[in-house]
């Protein structure tokens, strides 16, 4: 009987933990969770190539939408927001199989040009 109430507490601490494991996947990425999966991760590089498989491609189009909505820790708000747009327009293009999205992802992914405007050194 012991045995059970103690199987049944580790159980329910299972439950707890992965439920806040699905709540914080499911807040809103920041700027810095971007910039690890797309951009140093490499899933922006892996959809402009096209060897991404539509699952993420649609990733990366979310992705892209969250950092639209970001507020930048430095620079003009009008910059990211162009900045940004272009990134999610281009995501969406290579989600449809449009032509020339890959060259326009590469494009708007441009590191430095962002970087320097918009992230603190
Ligand atoms: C649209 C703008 C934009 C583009 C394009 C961009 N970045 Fe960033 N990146 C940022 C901003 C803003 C930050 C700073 C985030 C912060 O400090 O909150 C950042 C931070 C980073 C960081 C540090 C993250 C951390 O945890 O501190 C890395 C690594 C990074 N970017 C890689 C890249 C790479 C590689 C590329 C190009 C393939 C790229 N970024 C393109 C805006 C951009």
């Amino acid at each position: 009987m012991k045995k059970l109430a103690l199987s049944m507490v580790g159980i329910l601490g299972i439950a707890l933990m992965t439920g806040f494991a699905v709540s914080a996947e499911e807040e809103a990425p920041n700027i810095k969770k971007v910039m690890a999966t797309c951009m140093k991760g490499g899933l922006c590089a892996k959809v402009a190539n096209g060897q991404a498989n539509d699952e993420e491609k649609a990733q990366l189009v979310a992705m892209f939408n969250a950092l639209s909505k970001a507020k930048p820790p430095k620079g003009e708000a009008e910059s990211w927001k162009t900045k940004t747009a272009a990134l999610v327009k281009a995501a969406e293009a290579a989600k449809a199989g449009s032509e020339g999205a890959g060259d326009a992802l590469k494009k708007a992914a441009n590191c430095m040009a962002c970087h320097k405007e918009h992230k603190p050194a």
